[in-house]
């Protein structure tokens, strides 16, 4: 478990372009925390790190959206998911296998759909305005060598 705190959007963009420079394809990341904690700021900033220049925005209305970059990424946001049956649609495994990394916003409300096998990145509100706290834990193997370059990458962040 890694806990880092942010000030800005730009901070939690930069946190997590940061973690996108280790991104690997078939990788899974969870982003947990209430609405407007900074979930798609921070897929904007992985994806700028990817290489993405097409403007990255909130999938909430479409579930799913993909881009093209050193690695694809498929945002996804299933806050409107109200049945587990629906992930069915999404296609899930058919996203995990490709070349790609997925990033799903609100992700814990799926976990029994999904491999356990992902990085989640929690993002709560924090006692100033703009503050954000993050924590990022893994669950699976595939992130687990990954965790302590993520320590020290992030460490600027870092809240000890
Ligand atoms: N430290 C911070 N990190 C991220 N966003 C921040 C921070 N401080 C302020 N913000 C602002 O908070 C908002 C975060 O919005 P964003 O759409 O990324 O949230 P979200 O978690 O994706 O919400 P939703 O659940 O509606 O999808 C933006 O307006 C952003 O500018
Ligand atoms: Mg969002």
């Amino acid at each position: 478990m890694f806990n880092a705190r942010t000030n800005s959007a730009e901070e939690t963009q930069q946190l997590a372009a940061c973690v996108a420079d280790l991104a690997v394809a078939r990788d899974l990341i969870l982003l947990v925390g209430d609405l407007g904690a900074g979930k798609t700021a921070f897929t904007q900033g992985f994806g700028r790190s990817l290489g993405i220049t097409d403007a990255i925005t909130s999938p909430t209305f479409t579930l799913a959206k993909e881009y093209s970059g050193r690695l694809r990424l498929h945002h996804l946001d299933v806050y409107r998911i109200e049945e587990l049956e629906e992930v069915r649609d999404l296609a899930l495994p058919e996203l995990l296998e490709g070349e790609s990394v997925t990033v799903i916003e609100w992700g814990d409300q799926i976990v029994p759909a999904l491999p356990q096998d992902y990085l989640e990145i929690r993002l709560e509100y924090g006692s100033k305005e703009n503050e954000r706290n993050i924590t990022i834990s893994l669950v699976g193997t595939s992130w687990k060598e990954r965790m302590a370059q993520i320590t020290k990458i992030l460490d600027r962040w870092s809240v000890r």
